[in-house]
């Protein structure tokens, strides 16, 4: 059944071994503008040369080069992901480019596990609209970071305005593709737990990046 974490799992499994596919849909989700707004949520975390970062849901790794510029081969990426076919793919991405820094783990991030206050930062892309529980994933990352760390997060939702129109084709499209579930509010649920949600919007408002403190 869509939208539960079994649902999820056999889907991303399957993107894991068919990149190019994976690719092409997230062409359409971004609309050409992919590379941008993932370098722009990289930047907004304002993690620097040494640091400690989690990919929450990261994939194949489609960040990790982004990570790697930010924190440096001293710096630490945790990539956490619950779809075991989507982390192989990340790992190979990672052998291919010799990245050494890269600390896999998988489960679900309703459920994660991290030390208190050890990040510097956390971006999740694509990631909280496609989980079952993005309320507990919220607030175990909100535990995890520093003290004055951001959570990124970069995410799809419903057209706003004129483009309305096209949200049933958006739905059609990405329903039954992908484990993404269009009546989350997660700006809503990032305010409620750090009180400072900062949104900004792209695409006609479907998509999002959302930029919390913790404080
Ligand atoms: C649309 S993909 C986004 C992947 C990557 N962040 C990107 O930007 O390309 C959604 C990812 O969320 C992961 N995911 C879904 N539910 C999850 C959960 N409960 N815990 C951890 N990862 C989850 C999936 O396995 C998948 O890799």
């Amino acid at each position: 059944m869509r939208w539960k974490l079994g649902f999820g799992a056999r889907i991303y499994n399957w993107y894991g071994k068919h990149a190019l596919v994976y690719a092409a849909g997230s062409w359409l989700v971004f609309l050409g503008k992919e590379q941008k707004l993932r370098q722009r949520a990289v930047e907004a975390m304002g993690i620097k040369k040494g640091d400690t970062v989690l990919d929450l849901a990261c994939g194949n790794g489609k960040n990790f080069a982004l990570l790697e510029n930010a924190v440096g081969a001293e710096g630490q990426i945790i990539a956490f992901d619950y779809s075991v076919g989507m982390l192989d793919a990340a790992r190979s991405r990672t052998n291919a480019h010799n990245w050494h820094n890269i600390e896999f783990a998988q489960g679900d991030a309703a459920k994660l596990n991290l030390p208190a206050n050890r990040l510097d930062g956390a971006l999740c892309t694509l990631g909280l609209s496609a989980m079952p529980d993005h309320e507990s994933a919220i607030l175990r990352v909100a535990t995890a970071l520093k003290d004055g760390a951001r959570f990124a997060v970069l995410d799809a939702k419903k057209f706003d305005g004129f483009w309305r129109i096209f949200n049933p084709l958006l739905r059609f499209l990405f329903v039954y593709t992908t484990n993404w579930d269009y009546r989350k509010n997660i700006p809503l649920t990032l305010n409620k737990v750090f009180g400072n949600a900062r949104i900004d919007s792209f695409n006609s408002g479907s998509i999002f990046i959302a930029v919390s403190q913790k404080s």
